[in-house]
């Protein structure tokens, strides 16, 4: 069976992996160990750029309408989804007033929640949200989609995949560095 949401899912893993660098920047912060700014200004790029400017946007714009128009509880999920995209920028703003304002406390404290909650969206996103999604369109319903997640990347400056796996890279990088 086709399937429609394999970039988004892939999306998805590149995702988890800086949210694990998130987490990561949780225990140095609250260890009282110091972290260069740019290691952060990276993470804050990544996610308020390919998450939120790309990743989320796809979604509402593309795949949770599918779900919408389906009416019950998918249209509820779809607006459980949203309403966490919502929180993830919300989340994103404290971090960045927080940090640059040099209160690491609260910066370690709003990086924990933002991770958890993107991880536990990416998890129902993963095995709800999409199964519903793959169930609903028909193959050449899917391959329309796909077209139009094509055409959301390509006029899309914030879906740079290279420039998003090289911000991650670079924070790997840097992690490494304090080992
Ligand atoms: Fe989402
Ligand atoms: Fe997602």
């Amino acid at each position: 069976m086709k399937a429609a949401t394999l970039e988004l899912q892939d999306e998805h893993d590149l995702i988890s992996r800086m949210l694990s660098t998130l987490d990561w920047l949780v225990v140095r912060l609250e260890s009282g160990a110091s972290v260069d700014d740019s290691l952060v200004m990276a993470q804050l790029e990544f996610v308020g750029n390919f998450v939120a400017g790309c990743h989320h946007r796809k979604e509402e714009e593309l795949v949770f309408p599918i779900m919408d128009r389906r009416g019950g509880d998918e249209a509820e999920l779809a607006s459980r989804l949203r309403e966490e995209h919502r929180r993830a920028e919300e989340l994103l703003e404290t971090l960045r007033s927080s940090w640059s304002s040099g209160d690491a406390t609260a910066a370690a404290r709003t990086a924990s929640e933002l991770a958890s909650l993107l991880r536990d969206h990416i998890d129902v996103e993963n095995t709800i949200a999409f199964a519903y999604v793959e169930m609903a369109l028909t193959d050449d319903e899917k391959d329309a989609l796909i077209a139009e997640l094509e055409r959301f990347n390509r006029g899309t400056r914030a879906c740079d995949r290279a420039r998003a796996e090289g911000l991650l890279d670079d924070v790997i990088r840097q992690i490494s560095s304090y080992a």
